[in-house]
């Protein structure tokens, strides 16, 4: 029997519970989140509600438990310490250690980290520590094509691009200069043109191990429209590579993560033990890392870990003791779709504590729980993204028919994006990819 301690408590902690418990081993899973996720209750053996921003309690309960590792799915306690406050009670995690999870928590480490040991697919950039010549490097280096990057985790909020958010020069320096008063320091670099993929790899701090290609969608409303969000859904190919994506963008991005591995240890003397997700971008000139995170990507991981065919345990292993050179990973070939259902007004003014009710919907449908609550009378959303549906099929166009089918069995005040994943939308992201190369 293997005991396995799951922190967090949201759609991705969700289908981990589910991954683990596929494996043929007998697994007894401890689960510790902030609110009770119905999903993860049901397979869970225990289930503690605690703070993720303190460490007491959930140490407490890994010395009662002992479990044989823990994985930590969410960013803030990752880049808090959660790991290394559980190995100080001898468990290790399925996550980074805090020195080196600011590969994630710190946006001038890792282009700092990638810009010492030449590892290529850093885009043009500069970090500044006061106002001084921020503007001569915009005007002189970047052009009208920037993007200003503060240096702490803001959810997606801290990144502002130029012809999107930022339409002058001035703008982006004002930014900029709010950014070094709210962090001490912000990031410039050069605005990369293409199309976005997440690549998840396992590292164990020495190999890596890549997961299918994921794109997901940022943005509110359909059509890339609207504010940024944590992500509203997310599709994959039956061939683990895009439609717009080809092998060669896949290799470069799997050689940055091999090299940013090396790189990180060479700096640290720490080995990164976890899941290494890069968000790379596709150019004209190839690959190139927009950002690295120190965990699983949410919505990504309900595109992956469900067609994972390997033990999930025996990876978690390998991963921990440095062996993931020794085992074969490997992913059914199929097509996925994952829908969010959010809140009304999501993200920038959503309605909080409203309840859902979840009608029948198609047997093929996969459903994750996110940020609900389950209390005696029903499910309650928090103010963040509710529920995902994730479709399966040979195809990503039936595997979008799949998760579509139930959207329309939730109600309750809440929407998502019906264009994730259909025809027209994947098109659009080919012909842009087509006009890019040339
Ligand atoms: P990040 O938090 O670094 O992932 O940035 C959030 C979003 O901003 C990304 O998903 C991109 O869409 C965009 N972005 C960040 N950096 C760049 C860049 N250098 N060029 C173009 N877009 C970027
Ligand atoms: N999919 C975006 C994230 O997990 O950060």
């Amino acid at each position: 029997m293997k005991k396995v301690l799951l922190v967090g408590n949201g759609a991705r902690e969700h289908v981990i519970a589910e991954t683990l418990k596929r494996s043929p081993q007998e697994v007894h899973i401890i689960a510790y989140g902030k609110a009770k996720n119905p999903g993860i209750a049901a397979l869970a053996d225990r289930y503690e509600i605690g703070p993720l921003n303190t460490f007491e309690q959930l140490k407490k309960l890994a010395v009662e438990e002992k479990p044989d590792f823990a994985i930590i799915g969410p960013d803030d306690p990752i880049a808090d310490g959660a790991a290394d406050a559980l190995l100080e009670v001898e468990i290790h995690s399925v996550a980074p250690l805090k020195t080196v999870a600011r590969l994630e928590s710190s946006k001038s480490f890792t282009r700092d980290l990638l810009g010492k040991y030449n590892v290529p697919g850093n885009p043009k950039f500069k970090v500044f520590y006061n106002g001084e010549g921020i503007e001569d490097f915009i005007r002189n280096e970047l052009g009208e094509d920037f993007v200003v990057k503060a240096d702490g985790l803001m959810g997606g909020k801290g990144v502002k691009v130029s012809g999107e958010h930022l339409h002058s020069i001035e703008e982006g320096v004002l930014f900029a200069k709010q950014c070094i008063e709210k962090f001490g320091r912000v990031v410039v670099e050069e605005k990369l043109i293409g199309e976005e993929f997440s690549l998840m790899c396992f590292c164990d701090g020495t190999h890596i191990i890549p997961m299918p290609a994921v794109q997901d969608h940022k943005r509110a409303y359909n059509g890339d429209e609207g504010p940024n969000t944590g992500g509203m859904g997310s599709y994959s190919d039956a061939n683990h590579l895009l439609p717009f994506i080809t092998e060669k963008d896949i290799e470069e991005g799997v050689e940055i993560t091999k090299q940013t591995a090396q790189a990180l240890f060479k700096e640290t003397g720490v080995l990164f033990k976890g899941i290494m997700y890069g968000g790379f971008i596709a150019t004209k000139n190839g690959s190139k890392l927009i950002e690295y995170n120190a965990r699983f990507g949410d919505p990504e991981v309900m595109n992956v870990l469900p067609i994972l065919k390997t033990d999930f345990i025996e990876i978690c292993e390998a991963v921990i003791g440095g062996t993931l050179d020794k085992i074969k990973i490997e992913f059914e070939k199929m097509a996925t779709v994952c829908k969010y259902i959010v809140p009304e007004g999501y993200p920038n003014d959503p309605i909080k504590g409203a309840k859902i009710e979840i009608g029948k919907f198609p047997p093929a449908v996969k459903m994750y729980y996110s940020s609900v609550d389950q209390k005696e009378d029903g499910i309650y959303m928090s103010s963040s993204r509710a529920l995902a549906f994730v479709g399966i099929a040979g195809t990503i166009s039936d595997a979008e028919k799949i998760a579509a089918s139930a959207l329309s069995s939730v109600s309750g005040q809440v929407f998502f994006r019906d264009d994730i994943g259909t025809d027209a939308l994947v098109q659009k992201r080919i012909d842009h990819m087509k006009q890019i190369r040339g």
